[in-house]
Order: C-alpha cells, then sequence, then structure tokens
C-alpha cells in the first residue's frame, strides 16, 4: 500500500497550478446522464473519484474517450443500464449523484444506498425526499433505493430542512427534465452547485438562482451535447496556501477563482500571512513567521468549509496561542487530531469542539490517514514537523488531491511516494 514519506522542517515557496474542482467534475459526470447526446467536459482533475465517477457512468452505458489533457468526451445515447451497484457505490458516496439524472430522464432509477462513512453517517433521506415530491414512487429494499415514475416527474416546491450539497444538486438534476417549474427553498450555495447550474444551462436546461438560497428549475423535455470547462478546486487551492502558510513559506496558487475562496484568505490572513489576489491567483507569504492561530466555525457556504477544517487543525497546532475549532455539518470529523496528537500536537476534543493548543514544533512520526480531507491534514504536519514522516493509506488523499508530491516537490517540499 502506497504511504507518503515526508522529511519536514522547510518553508515551502514556489508557485503551482490548481487542478479542477473534484467536488463540481462529480456532479457534471453524473449530469451527462441527462444529457441525449455528445459533451465534452473539460479541466477535469486527474482523481480516484472522477475514475470511480466515469467507471459507474460506463457500468451504465456511457461512452467516454479521456483525452491527454484530462478532457472527456461523453456520448449518453448508449446508456442501456439503471443500476448503480452497491461495489461501487459503497466505494464512493458521491454515486448517489446518479440517482436524479437516470430518474428524470429514463423513469426509473436503483442506486445503492451508501451507508456511513468515516466522517459520520451521512444519510441520503433528504435526496430520497426530493424525488417524491417530484412525484417519483420511491421504496427502499435490501440496500438499494429503487425509484420510478410513470411518465416525467412533476415540477414543484421543495423546503430542504437542512443545507445539503449533494441533496440540492440530485434534486437539480431531477428537476431539469420535469414537467413545470420547481423550486428549491434553502438551497445550497456552494460554487460547485452554480458550477453543475451552469454546466446545465449549456446543456440547454433553465435554471436560475444558483448561488442563492433559492434555485429555480423550469423544466425541459430535453438536453443536447456542448462542452464546458470546470471550476478550479477551491479546497485544493486552501490546502496550498496553508502549506505555505504552516512552513512559514511563500506559495502562489494559479488557475483559481479567488471570489470563491473569501472565508479561507480570510482566516489566513488573520494568521499573520499577507495575502495578495489577483484575477486567477492568489500569493501568500508569511515572511517567515510563525503563524498566529485562528478559531475556525464550519458552516455551508460562504461560511467557513468543513472540508478546510482538517488542514486548519494542523495550521492552529503549530500557530501561536490557543484557537477553537467548531465543526457544524458532520459528527466524526476530528479523526486527524489523534494523529496530530501523536505528532505532539496539543489538542483535545469536546463533542464538535476541538481546543487546540499551539506547540513550538511538531515532530515527525508513522501516521495513518483516516479519510480525504484528515490526509491532508497529516501530510501538511508532515511538512512542518522536525523528522520525518510517513502517512500511511494515502488512497485517501488520492481521491481528492492530483499528484499531491509531484506538486509539493515543486514547492520545495521533500516528500516521496514509497510502498
Ligand atoms: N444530510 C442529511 N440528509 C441528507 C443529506 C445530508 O442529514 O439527505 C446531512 C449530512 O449528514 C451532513 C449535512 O447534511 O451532516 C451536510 O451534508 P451534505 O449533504 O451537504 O454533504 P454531501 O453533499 O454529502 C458534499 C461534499 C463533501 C463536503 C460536504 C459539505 C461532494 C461530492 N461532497 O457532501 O466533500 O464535505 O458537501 O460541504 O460534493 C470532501 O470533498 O472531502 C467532502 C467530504
Amino acid at each position: 500500500m502506497d504511504k507518503l514519506l515526508i522529511r519536514g522542517g522547510k518553508p515551502l515557496e514556489g508557485e503551482i497550478r490548481i487542478s479542477g474542482s473534484k467536488n463540481a467534475a462529480l456532479p457534471i459526470l453524473a449530469a451527462s446522464l441527462l444529457v441525449d447526446g455528445t459533451m465534452k467536459v473539460g479541466n477535469l482533475p486527474h482523481l480516484k473519484d472522477v475514475t470511480t465517477m466515469m467507471e459507474l457512468l460506463g457500468i451504465l452505458g456511457v461512452r467516454e474517450t479521456l483525452d491527454e489533457s484530462y478532457q472527456v468526451q461523453i456520448d449518453g445515447s448508449t446508456i442501456n443500464s439503471l443500476v448503480a451497484p452497491y461495489e461501487l457505490v459503497r466505494t464512493m458516496r458521491a454515486s448517489i449523484l446518479v440517482l436524479g439524472p437516470l430518474l428524470s430522464r429514463f423513469g426509473e432509477a436503483t442506486v445503492s444506498l451508501p451507508g456511513g462513512c468515516a466522517i459520520g453517517p451521512r444519510p441520503v433521506d433528504i435526496h430520497i425526499d426530493g424525488m417524491r415530491a417530484l412525484g417519483a414512487d420511491v421504496v427502499l429494499d435490501n440496500g438499494y433505493i429503487r425509484a420510478k415514475v410513470h411518465g416525467r416527474l412533476k415540477g414543484t416546491e421543495i423546503n430542504l430542512n437542512l443545507i445539503t450539497v449533494t441533496g440540492t444538486e440530485n434534486i437539480m438534476m431531477a428537476a431539469v427534465l420535469a414537467e413545470g417549474q420547481t423550486v428549491i427553498n434553502n438551497a445550497a450555495q456552494e460554487p460547485e452547485v452554480v458550477d453543475l447550474a451552469h454546466f446545465l444551462n449549456e446543456m440547454g436546461a433553465e435554471i436560475s438562482g444558483a448561488g442563492t438560497s433559492q434555485i429555480i428549475i423550469n423544466g425541459v423535455k430535453q438536453l443536447s451535447g456542448g462542452s464546458y470547462n470546470i471550476i478550479s478546486d477551491r479546497i485544493e487551492a486552501g490546502t496550498y496556501l496553508v502549506a505555505g502558510a504552516i512552513t512559514a513559506g511563500k506559495v502562489k496558487i494559479k488557475d483559481v477563482q479567488p471570489q470563491i475562496m473569501t472565508s479561507v484568505l480570510e482566516q489566513l490572513s488573520h494568521t499573520g500571512a499577507n495575502i495578495e489576489i489577483g484575477e486567477d491567483w492568489v500569493l501568500l507569504d508569511m515572511h517567515g513567521n510563525r503563524p498566529k492561530s485562528v478559531d475556525v466555525v464550519t458552516a455551508p457556504y460562504p461560511a467557513f468549509p468543513t472540508d478546510m477544517q482538517a488542514q486548519f487543525t494542523a495550521l492552529n497546532s503549530i500557530a501561536e496561542g490557543t484557537s477553537r475549532i467548531k465543526e457544524t455539518l458532520f459528527e466524526n470529523r476530528f479523526m486527524h487530531v489523534y494523529e496530530l496528537q501523536r505528532m505532539g500536537a496539543d489538542i483535545t476534543v469536546e463533542g464538535n469542539i476541538a481546543i487546540c493548543k499551539g506547540v513550538e514544533s511538531l515532530k515527525g512520526a508513522p501516521v495513518m490517514a483516516t479519510d480525504l480531507r484528515a490526509s491532508a491534514s497529516l501530510v501538511l504536519a508532515g511538512l512542518a514537523a522536525k523528522g520525518e514522516t510517513l502517512v500511511d493509506r494515502i488512497y485517501h488523499i488520492d481521491r481528492g488531491y492530483s499528484r499531491i508530491e509531484e506538486k509539493l516537490s515543486q514547492l520545495g517540499a521533500d516528500i516521496e511516494r514509497v510502498s
């Protein structure tokens, strides 16, 4: 099993390009199931989760051709199965995103229930209630969601009782080919939801309000092909900026949309980082100083993202002062804390709050990744720590960070993949 070996303690310096967004790519690939024709998707990130979603589309009968620049051509006219099997869904929860598109276009879908995961129970009840509200018959049977509708789904007003990103995306995709108008209230406002809406509109959908709490979808009969480029990954971008901050370095990230990173950039500036923002780049410079600790409360966009919580916990663990990190989205998203403690971090967890007393330095240690963002935080801690850190189970990191060891080496890190 691959591991990452890091010899830490070097300030990172240099510039890197940020890849396309994982959490925009996954729904956009799933949305290809709605399109009766050929479409091209560019700026796809080179990630395990993207390969898994493409494998799932392949099982459903979609024809895909990937070129060397990771642009994929997708033909959705050859679909011959409406079943997303357990074997694939259990490896990636985002597989649930095929439910809305299959049901909407073909009147039927069978998707395995994803089950729990390392960061909490993560139910999909809101996705299912949304399909029912649009007129589908949905039963849970043998670990599968079986959804059916006679004729087309019917547009309606849906009030989400809590904000869910993939739930909003699934309902929005289902509503695209429904009869009449659907209004989603309390919708997720994440940039990845907006990117999906832009993609769907490019293919002929009529969606307005994405990026606000109310999304309005006027159903159309058919989507046809087109081409689209995915937005940059704001979480990958934020992670590399934290790599600069935690090592008292100077890092420039390119090909990003700084306007969708406001809360993270604001917190980074509170650590004492000097931040310069261009049209599609951000430069972080610590001027060699140790970061100051910052309090963090995760919440849906535009607030501070839960997907950056673990990275900021690593940053706070070596920062000057004591911080309070509150996780409001997932029940079990502090697994990294126990590994950071093994590197000398002084963190205590009380319910959904971690209290972090910054220590002068961490010590390298063998550590184990438990989920994607937790593994990123261990790599960051390893970059700052004295001595060698060996991060095990890095298949988690390959799900969401493209060529992380190459990108970090480009910034001067001493990091290698070993088996
Ligand atoms: N929830 C329910 N019922 C539902 C749906 C969600 O109770 O039917 C709860 C969840 O259990 C959670 C909260 O609602 O407590 C919010 O979860 P959400 O549905 O928004 O999460 P998600 O859509 O499953 C996406 C990202 C996650 C990211 C969250 C929050 C994708 C593919 N995944 O998950 O990304 O953490 O939104 O921003 O977009 C990651 O990239 O590492 C990652 C986990």
